[in-house]
């Protein structure tokens, strides 16, 4: 058998990814060990484990590096790439909304809309498809920041809980996509190495 390689997204869906592989009854145990390794081999099932962040894991799995990843639907469209999406996992659920404050007529505004978002690709096609032209501004951390200090009209962001928006006095206006972790897979792996892959995929289907 050859040892398979899958790219894991660091945090939170780390967690559930090895919650859901041992239920598969694969042994992450080297997994679950405080130290600073970014390979770690399995000792019961052929496959080695990376650990990187969202957008390297669909990098190395793009590049045929690793056969397998698991990373958010958030990042997949957002970054986009040539993979197969195999399986949604079912963890780590959220959505992509637009925002705003509280009581504002976002799309009453007579010029063009200004949207602060660390997505902007996927902001900048949902508001394509409503045929409307906006200014994106791109931020990388607390993007509910933006309407209430004025740098932005409205945010498109992901909303879990929907906690910080009320806790910053933000709404949701309108839903973008359901977001969830997702098992990708390289397009030439899963060709030349379809039996094990196969065998990966359908451990997993059954656990979730
Ligand atoms: C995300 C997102 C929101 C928050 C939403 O940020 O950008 O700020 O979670 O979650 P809620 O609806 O449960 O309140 P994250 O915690 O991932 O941190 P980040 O800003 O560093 O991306």
């Amino acid at each position: 058998m050859n040892r398979m390689k899958i790219a894991l997204t660091k945090g939170r869906l780390e967690n559930k990814s090895i919650e859901l592989f041992e239920k598969a009854g694969i042994d992450c145990s080297p997994l679950k060990q405080e130290s600073r390794k970014l390979v770690h081999e399995l000792p019961d099932y052929p496959l080695d484990v990376l650990l990187v962040k969202a957008q390297d894991v669909i990098t190395y799995v793009e590049h045929g590096i690793c056969d397998l990843g698991v990373v958010g639907k958030d990042t997949i469209l957002e970054q986009g790439g040539s993979f197969y999406e195999v399986l949604d996992l079912g963890f780590g659920s959220c959505r992509f909304a637009l925002a705003a404050k509280e009581g504002d007529d976002v799309f009453g505004k007579l010029r063009d809309l200004r949207i602060a978002t660390k997505y902007p690709n996927v902001a900048k096609s949902f508001f394509d498809r409503k045929g409307l032209n906006v200014e994106i501004i791109r931020l990388e951390s607390s993007v509910e920041l933006a309407p209430i200090l004025g740098l932005a009209d409205a945010i498109v962001d992901i909303v879990e809980t929907g906690t910080t928006l009320r806790e910053n006095g933000l709404v949701p206006i309108e839903d973008i996509a359901k977001l969830s972790a997702r098992l990708i897979v390289n397009i030439a792996a899963m060709k030349i190495n379809r039996g094990q892959i196969v065998d990966f995929v359908e451990r997993c289907r059954g656990k979730i």
